[in-house]
């Protein structure tokens, strides 16, 4: 009899594929009395199963193995339910299923609420804790609990992955993109869309025309693209989002093309798919509002969560990194740079001098030490700056967006529209100094006797002043006040 987990193809003597069970969540979930609790009721059953094995009898044992999965389901499933950092668990999850998706043998795998399940190549015997200390090394970031089991399937479990395994064929990024979906993925996705009718017409979408939303989000832009009869290529680093577009944007069929990436390798992802060139190219800068109200992204400091801020959440820093590792001058500059905080010397010391007492994990926990330096005047929550500035720094928002101006005009075609929607200063300075970069004809010196031919111009200016939102959009929109729209047309 082959090991619980092993997976033998119909006709074949050999094991394929061994099923491990990859189950992590927070030590402080359950009670440690309900864990031994369970622990020994698991115990038991898991010797019952053996006997019942090596006496062949097969209805008691497929009985024990239902019982070990309610059981498994009910101290897994049941207390992270009601616990709030549920989905920085599943954040864990997808982090080690991309890094699975990534790694040799992995045949394939299928992400649950605080577990994953993994189909390996048959081959040597594998050696479970060195696997899983392989794991725990390469998923730097990837806090594992204490708790953390790594258990070969049973049977029937295997068997069930085993079928989707061979029915999926390829596994790896179908799987990852199509199925990895955890409950954040699942909530609801409520974005209203700044400069809808503006962005959209300027870009002048129809159909048989190629467009690409470079920042998906809830699929706003998208839509009206799509229904205006273009093939929409959607592109977002965040699987909510990707998730929430696709679920929004279902009925236009294979007219949309999600890809999972961030926008500054745009010209890459769409190479990759077989796409030279197109007509038009829209970037809806920043955040989407489900990323700020979703207190588990961690971006906001109204709501307690944990301190992350990345919008794809299988990157590499969180805030929590560079809050608790990046040295005092580089935490003051980011504030200074990316925040325009004039206290950003004072905050970065006392941030300093808290996290040597202890770690700074929590949104709350570091708006509460901002506050200390900076008493609260007017309106604004003194963290308001720090946070933009920290957010920025996470995801590389400035030179993701510098990547994109200076790939994105050599994936338009003659005539194509590249449209920019901003929300602060840095960024649209950025696009303003490019824009009028590629735009002019001709550069002067003062050194020099003539002005002469601009190297770089490109394109021409489609408004000369950005769009702004009107009355109505402000009056429903408040999130819109600070939107620029800026475009550009390929000469
Ligand atoms: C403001 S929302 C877009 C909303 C969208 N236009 C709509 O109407 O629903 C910005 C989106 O861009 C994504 N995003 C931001 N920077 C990105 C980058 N560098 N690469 C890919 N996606 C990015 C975010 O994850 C977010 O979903």
């Amino acid at each position: 009899m082959n090991a619980p987990g092993t997976v033998v193809y119909a006709g074949q003597q050999e094991p394929v594929g061994i099923c491990y069970r990859i189950v992590m969540w927070e030590a402080d979930a359950l009670p440690q009395s309900s864990l031994e609790e369970w622990k020994d009721a698991r115990k038991d059953l898991m010797a019952a199963m053996r006997d019942a094995g090596i006496k062949g009898a097969r209805g008691k044992l497929s009985g024990l193995e239902k019982e070990l999965h309610e059981l498994n389901c009910r101290v897994i499933e049941g207390p992270l339910a009601t616990c709030p950092r549920r989905a920085l668990t599943c954040t864990r999850a997808n982090a080690l299923a991309l890094l699975l998706a990534a790694e040799e043998g992995v045949l394939g795998f299928r992400v649950g609420a605080c577990s994953v399940e993994v189909l390996l190549q048959a081959g040597e015997e594998c050696d479970l804790v060195a696997m899983q200390e392989s794991w725990k090394r390469s998923t730097e970031g990837v806090e594992w609990c204490s708790d953390a089991i790594c258990e070969a399937m049973m049977p029937a479990a295997a068997a069930r992955l085993q079928a989707e395994y061979r029915a999926a064929d390829t596994l790896s990024e179908t799987i990852a993109e199509e199925e990895a979906v955890t409950d954040l993925e699942l909530s609801p996705f409520h974005h209203v869309t700044v400069l809808a009718r503006e962005a959209v017409e300027a870009l002048q979408p129809a159909e048989g025309r190629v467009m690409v939303d470079a920042t998906l989000g809830g699929g706003g832009h998208s839509e009206l693209m799509l229904q205006a009869g273009a093939e929409v290529w959607g592109i977002d680093q965040d699987p909510a989002a990707r998730a929430a577009a696709k679920r929004r944007l279902a009925p236009f069929g294979d007219k949309l093309h999600v890809v999972a990436g961030n926008f500054r390798n745009a010209v890459a992802l769409l190479q990759e798919r077989g796409v030279q060139s197109v007509d038009g190219l829209l970037a809806d800068i920043g955040i989407s509002s489900p990323q700020v109200d979703c207190a588990e992204r961690g971006f906001s400091f109204l709501n307690e969560g944990p301190l992350d801020m990345r919008m794809n959440p299988a990157a590499e820093r969180s805030a929590a990194d560079i809050v608790n590792t990046a040295a005092e001058s580089e935490l003051a500059d980011i504030l200074w740079q990316y925040g325009e905080e004039r206290a950003s010397r004072a905050i970065a010391r006392r941030i300093v001098q808290e996290r040597s007492k202890a770690p700074i994990t929590t949104t709350t926990q570091l708006a509460d030490i901002i506050a200390t330096v900076l008493p609260r005047k007017g309106k604004q929550h003194p963290a308001t700056r720090s946070f933009q500035a920290l957010r920025i720094a996470v995801n590389d928002e400035l030179g993701a967006l510098a990547d994109l101006l200076h790939t994105g005009l050599s994936l338009l075609r003659s005539g194509g529209r590249f449209a920019i929607i901003t929300f602060h200063s840095l960024e649209d300075r950025a696009v303003k100094r490019f824009f009028e970069q590629v735009t002019r004809p001709e550069i002067d010196r003062p050194e020099w006797p003539a002005p002469r031919p601009n190297p770089d111009y490109a394109a021409k200016l489609v408004f000369r002043k950005p769009i702004t939102a009107g009355e109505a959009e402000l009056s429903a929109n408040p999130r819109s006040r600070s939107a620029k729209l800026r475009v550009i047309e390929k000469l």
